[in-house]
C-alpha cells in the first residue's frame, strides 16, 4: 500500500492549523504538508510548509508530484462576509481552486480529497429548521453559489472519475486559536475574546438569530472520521450535513455569564443579518450519524467553558 502523505491547502485560515495538528496525529508530521499564500503562522512553523498560492496551477502540480501526495485537503476560499466585498474574485478563487484540485486527483491518481461546503450552500426558501440533507438550496451569497456549485462539482468528480472526494457542509465553526477570516458566524468567536478582554461585546446580530455552530474540536473529529471511513460508507458525494449545536447570541452571552457574571453585550446588526437570515437555524444530520458514525462531544455549556479556560490561561 502506498504510504499516506497529505497536502493541506489554506492551513492559514481558522480550521487548518487545528486540522493540520490532527492530520499530523494520525500520519506523523512529516507527512503532513500544510500550505497557504502566506508564511506560515504559529504552530505550522513546527511542521513542513509550503508557501503556495492555489491559483498557480502548475505549482500545485508540482508540490503535488514531488511529494507523492496521495491526500489533499482544500480549505482555502474566501468566505460569506469578505466575499461580498468583491463576488466575481470569490467565485474565480472558490471555483477555479477547487477545479484545480479536482483535476489533479483524476490526473494524478490520488487516493482522496477533502473540501468543506458550508449551511451557506442554503437559502431562504430552504425549511429553517433541522433542515434536511436533501432539501430545496437556493443560496444568496456569492460564498454559498460556490459551495452550492462545488457540491455538485464533487459529485460529478465521483461518478464520472471515480475521484474519492469528501466533503461536510460546516456550521460556524468556533475555536479560540485562530480568528475567523471574514465570516457570518464569526461573532461567536469574538464574543469569547471580547468577553475576557472588555467584559462587553457589541454583536452584529440581533440578539435571537439562530445559527448552527460547532466546536472545532468536534470540526476536526468530523472531517478526519469522515476522511477514514471506508469509502462504501460514504454514500454522499456533495456533501453532508453536519451538526453538534445551534443558538443564538442572547444564548451564547447568557453562558458566558455564568462565568463572567458582569458581562454584557449590546446588538448593532449590519450586513450580516440578512446572510445569517437566509440560513437554518438548525441542521439534520442524521445521513451523517447513519452512514459513517458521526457523533459531536461539545455543546454550548461545555464548548464555553472550555474556550474561558484556555484564553483565561493566556491572558
Ligand atoms: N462560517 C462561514 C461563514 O460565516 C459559513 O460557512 O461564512
Amino acid at each position: 500500500m502506498k504510504k499516506t502523505k497529505v497536502l493541506l491547502i489554506g492551513a492559514g485560515g481558522q480550521l487548518g492549523s487545528e486540522l493540520t495538528q490532527g492530520l499530523w496525529s494520525i500520519y506523523g508530521i512529516d507527512n503532513v504538508i500544510s500550505s497557504d499564500i502566506k508564511d506560515p503562522q504559529g504552530i505550522l512553523k513546527e511542521g513542513r510548509y509550503e508557501k503556495l498560492d492555489v491559483m498557480q496551477k502548475d505549482k500545485l502540480y508540482e508540490l503535488l508530484k514531488s511529494n507523492d501526495i496521495t491526500q489533499v485537503y482544500h480549505l482555502a476560499a474566501l468566505l460569506s462576509a469578505t466575499g461580498e466585498q468583491d463576488p466575481r474574485w470569490a467565485w474565480k478563487l472558490n471555483m477555479e481552486s477547487l477545479l484545480y484540485v479536482l483535476e489533479a486527483a483524476h490526473e494524478l491518481k490520488l487516493d482522496k480529497v477533502y473540501w468543506p461546503s458550508s449551511i451557506a450552500a442554503f437559502g431562504p426558501t430552504t425549511p429553517k429548521d433541522s433542515t434536511p440533507q436533501d432539501t430545496i438550496m437556493d443560496p444568496t451569497t456569492v460564498y454559498g453559489i460556490t459551495k452550492l456549485a462545488g457540491e455538485r462539482w464533487c459529485e460529478y468528480f465521483f461518478r464520472r472519475y471515480g475521484v474519492d472526494v469528501r466533503s461536510l457542509r460546516y456550521p460556524g465553526l468556533i475555536g479560540y486559536k485562530t480568528q475567523p477570516g471574514g465570516g457570518t458566524t464569526d461573532y461567536a468567536v469574538d464574543i469569547y475574546f471580547k468577553a475576557i478582554a472588555n467584559k462587553t461585546y457589541e454583536c452584529f446580530l440581533s440578539a435571537d438569530t439562530y445559527l448552527p455552530m460547532m466546536y472545532m474540536n468536534d470540526a476536526v473529529k468530523a472531517t478526519l472520521d469522515l476522511m477514514e471511513a471506508p469509502a462504501e460508507k460514504v454514500k454522499v458525494r456533495s456533501s453532508y450535513n453536519i451538526s453538534s449545536m445551534s443558538f443564538c447570541p442572547a444564548q451564547i452571552a447568557s453562558t458566558i455569564k455564568k462565568h463572567i457574571p458582569d458581562f454584557t453585550i449590546t446588538y448593532k446588526p449590519d450586513f450580516r443579518q440578512t446572510i445569517a437570515d437566509s440560513w437554518p437555524k438548525s441542521i439534520d444530520d442524521s445521513a451523517a450519524r447513519n452512514d459513517w458514525g458521526w457523533q459531536h462531544q461539545f455543546g454550548l455549556a461545555e464548548m464555553t467553558e472550555d474556550i474561558l479556560k484556555n484564553l483565561g490561561n493566556q491572558v
